[in-house]
């Protein structure tokens, strides 16, 4: 039998404060259930990782003041959707020296104009009206690619907007790969593959394609029952379905992209045929849908009011896996060295991961 590495999953998010169901169905929920996954040995199918992209909330805000209480407020929701420490160390970015070395070499390994042509920057330029783009947005590819190839990750579950991104990363991987071959792993860096998850961007409360804290048109996963109804009542349906009798199109309907996603298979086909006969209306299927979506959240609320009164033992979490990450980061970054001929003259035959 051929030894075969475990497949390392790193996924990261940036510290914008508690997090939204659109994070939980695009990444969150995928990154808990690849955490747990066991292969036909019973052994786990993946190493996890999961890193807060400070640095990276720089490209979008300069303000630094909450970015502590930002960070262990979504840390707090990784730990309640079920992200456990035990199996994935999560760190920051800033804590990691190694990010913004290995970023700095990246950096001369792609060109600007690569980067100019990346929809995912095009859009955010587009969607916060900015005027100009400062060095270090242009450059967010860049440094996300960093994030993946320290760690090694073969696989990078993210929503679809980061596919770009990853794409990226890999042109960086087979340039580093091509420009500076080890001497003894021969390749330092595997290219990674996005994965995708099937509710990869959940459309916002308000019918605009996408679930964002700046376009306030979200449910958050610490609001409880009361607020759920309350801001379902806000979504927008099929707004040609204006009397409960009215025939409706669930196709166009907000409310129904969350069915899909939260209702039972029975209930959805139910909710689809009686909106189209005009027998259900819209207050009592949004009923329904916060209902569903309530339950779901129930185990997470539980859990969050736990970490959040072991506020210590949340900071002991991310100061250990800080710890795990430097060590895989420093491995990577000698390898980096070797291959690139920086430094000693002596190769360190360090062969393999480092486990997490
Ligand atoms: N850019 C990602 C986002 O905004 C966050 C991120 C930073 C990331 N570094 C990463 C995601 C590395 C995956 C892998 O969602
Ligand atoms: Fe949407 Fe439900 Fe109203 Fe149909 S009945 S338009 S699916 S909210």
């Amino acid at each position: 039998m051929i030894f075969m590495e475990t497949q390392r999953i790193l996924s990261g998010m940036r510290p914008t404060g508690k997090l939204h169901l659109g994070h939980y169905t695009g990444a969150l929920e995928s990154w808990v259930e690849q955490q747990n996954l066991l292969d036909q040995n019973g052994s786990r199918a993946y190493e996890t990782c999961f890193l807060i992209a400070d640095y990276h909330n720089l490209t979008t805000s300069l303000e630094t003041g909450e970015i502590y209480n930002h960070t262990l407020d979504m840390l707090i929701d990784w730990l309640a959707a079920g992200i456990d420490p035990e199996k994935s160390p999560v760190f920051r970015q800033s804590q990691v020296k190694e990010h913004a070395e290995l970023f700095l070499i990246f950096a001369m390994l792609i060109t600007s104009s690569r980067l100019e042509r990346n929809p995912t920057l095009k859009e955010q330029v587009r969607d916060l009206n900015m005027e100009s783009l400062i060095y270090g947005h242009l450059g967010y590819p860049v440094l996300q690619a960093a994030d993946i190839l320290l760690y090694k990750g073969n696989v990078v579950p993210v929503g679809e907007d980061q596919i770009p991104h990853v794409e990226i990363t890999r042109e960086i991987a087979r340039k580093f790969n091509n420009q500076y071959p080890h001497p003894v792993l021969g390749e330092v860096f595997a290219e990674p593959a996005p994965k995708i998850t099937k509710f990869s961007r959940l459309v916002g409360l308000d019918g605009k394609a996408k679930m964002s804290k700046s376009l306030g048109n979200t449910i958050l996963l610490t609001d409880g029952p009361d607020d759920v109804l309350k801001k379902m009542r806000t979504a927008v349906t099929d707004t040609q379905k204006i009397r409960k009798n009215d025939p409706g199109h669930p196709e166009i309907c907000t409310v129904f992209s969350y069915h899909a996603k939260f209702a039972s298979p029975d209930q959805l086909f139910s909710v689809e045929e009686d909106c189209r006969a005009g027998t259900l209306g819209c207050v009592d299927c949004k009923k329904l849908c916060a209902a569903n979506i309530s339950r779901e959240l129930a185990p997470l609320l539980e859990k969050r009011q736990y970490f959040e009164m072991n506020i210590d033992l949340v900071k002991d979490i991310l100061f250990e896996g800080e710890v795990k990450a430097r060590l895989i980061a420093n491995h990577t970054m000698q390898q980096v060295r070797a291959a690139m001929k920086l430094g000693e003259t002596t190769f360190s035959i360090h062969h393999g991961q480092v486990k997490c």
